[in-house]
C-alpha cells in the first residue's frame, strides 16, 4: 500500500469508529485539520521538482477527494442513523385504541326531576324555582302556620342570619313557600294586564287564567338518617282556578305516578292528615302491583285542599277561588324508581354509584 493508500484507508477507518458528529469533525482535523495528515503532505511537496509537484500534488489531491467523500458519507449515515433514533423515540403506534373522554351524566334525583317536570309539563304545569334562604312569612306565616307549630322550632328548622328577631330568616323546610310566592306574582301580573284592558282569559271564566305550577327545589330540615338528610328535595305542586277540587288532585297525582313509575296499575290511596296550609289535607301512599315493593303502602307526599287563609295571602278571594297543592319528594320517588334503599348514598357523591343511573 502506498502512503496515500493507508492515509485513506485510515481515513476512512477513523471515520468510521466515530459515533457523534463531534467525534467525527475531532475525527477530520486528524488528516484535513491545519496539521493533519494531508496537510502535511502538502507542506512536504515544497521541495520536490516541478514535475514531482505535479503527479504528486495530482495523487494528494485524489487522496484528499477520497478522505473528503468518506468524511461527508458518514456525517449523513451519522445524521440518519440521529434522524432514526428519534423518529423512534417519537413513535405514534397509530394501531392502539383511543384515548376517551369519560363521560359525565345526571345525578339519579336530576333524572327524577327531569321526568317531574315533563309530565306535569305535558298536563299544562309552569316550572318555577325559588330562594333557598325564605323569611319567615313565606316558609310559615304566609302558609297559615301558627306562632306554636312544632316546625318553626330550632329542632327543626336551620335559622340563617336575617330578617327580624321575631320573623327570622331560614333555609327552606319546604317548596310551599312557592306557592305563595308564585301565587302573587301570577295575580300581580294579571291584575296589571286586566287593568291595561290586555287580559287574554283563555278557557278560564273567571278574571284571571287558572295557576298551575310545579316547584322543585332543594329544602333542609334537623334531620338525619337513612332515610332523612339534613338537605332534600321536594316539588311543590298548586292548581288554582274556580272550580279545581279534590277530584282534579286525585286525577292529576294518579295520573302522574303512573306515568313516573310506567305502571298502569298502580295505586293511589289518600289517607286524611293535617297540614296547617291544606284543609282537609291527605298524605298519599302508592301501592305496587308487582315487583320487589308489591302490596306494601309507600308514602309519597303530602296534599290538600288549599286552606282559604292561604288562598287570601295569594291575593286573592277564597270565595272565588280554590284549589288544591301537594308536596313530594323526588329522592323517595328516585329510591323508589330505582330500588335504593339508603338515601345518603344521594349525596356522597360516590362515582360508582352514581354512574349506574345513566340512560
Ligand atoms: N309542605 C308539606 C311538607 O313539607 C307537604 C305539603 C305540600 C302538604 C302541599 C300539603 C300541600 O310536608
Amino acid at each position: 500500500m502506498t502512503d496515500l493508500e493507508t492515509i485513506v484507508s485510515d481515513a476512512k477507518a477513523a471515520f468510521g469508529a466515530t459515533t457523534t458528529p463531534a467525534d467525527l469533525e475531532n475525527a477530520k482535523a486528524l488528516f484535513l485539520g491545519k496539521s493533519g495528515r494531508i496537510t502535511e503532505l502538502m507542506k512536504g511537496m515544497a521541495q520536490l521538482s516541478v514535475d514531482e509537484k505535479k503527479s504528486r500534488g495530482a495523487a494528494i489531491n485524489l487522496s484528499k477527494q477520497a478522505i473528503e467523500a468518506a468524511l461527508s458519507d458518514r456525517r449523513q449515515a451519522l445524521a440518519d442513523a440521529e434522524l432514526q433514533k428519534q423518529l423512534k423515540a417519537e413513535a405514534l403506534d397509530v394501531s392502539l385504541p383511543g384515548r376517551q373522554r369519560a363521560q359525565g351524566g345526571l345525578h339519579p334525583v336530576s333524572l327524577t326531576l327531569e321526568r317531574i317536570e315533563a309530565i306535569f309539563g305535558s298536563m299544562g304545569f309552569d316550572v318555577a324555582q325559588g330562594p333557598e334562604i325564605e323569611t319567615d312569612w313565606f316558609n310559615f306565616t304566609a302558609l297559615n302556620t301558627p306562632e306554636d307549630h312544632p316546625a318553626r322550632s330550632m329542632h327543626d328548622t336551620f335559622y340563617v342570619e336575617g330578617g327580624t328577631q321575631a320573623a327570622p330568616n331560614l333555609l327552606r323546610t319546604h317548596t310551599s313557600p312557592m306557592q305563595i310566592r308564585y301565587a302573587v306574582q301570577h295575580v300581580k301580573k294579571h291584575r296589571a294586564l286586566i287593568d291595561a284592558g290586555k287580559s287574554n282569559e283563555g278557557a278560564f271564566t273567571g278574571s284571571m287564567p287558572e295557576i298551575r305550577v310545579i316547584a322543585p327545589g332543594r329544602t333542609y330540615r334537623v334531620d338525619s338518617d337513612a332515610t332523612h338528610s339534613p338537605m332534600f328535595h321536594q316539588c311543590e305542586g298548586l292548581w288554582i282556578g274556580e272550580n279545581v277540587s279534590f277530584k282534579d288532585l286525585k286525577f292529576v297525582f294518579t295520573d302522574f305516578c303512573r306515568t313516573f313509575f310506567e305502571s298502569d296499575d298502580l295505586v293511589l290511596r289518600f289517607r286524611p292528615s293535617f297540614f296547617p296550609f291544606t284543609e282537609p289535607s291527605a298524605e298519599i301512599d302508592i301501592q305496587f302491583s308487582s315487583g320487589p315493593l308489591a302490596g306494601k303502602w309507600l308514602e309519597v307526599a303530602g296534599s290538600g285542599q288549599v286552606h282559604p287563609n292561604v288562598v287570601r295571602n295569594m291575593g286573592l278571594d277564597p270565595e272565588k277561588y280554590i284549589g288544591f297543592a301537594f308536596g313530594m319528594g323526588p329522592d323517595r320517588l328516585t329510591m323508589l324508581r330505582y330500588g335504593v334503599n339508603d338515601l345518603r348514598l344521594f349525596f356522597d357523591g360516590d362515582i360508582r354509584f352514581l354512574s349506574q343511573f345513566q340512560n
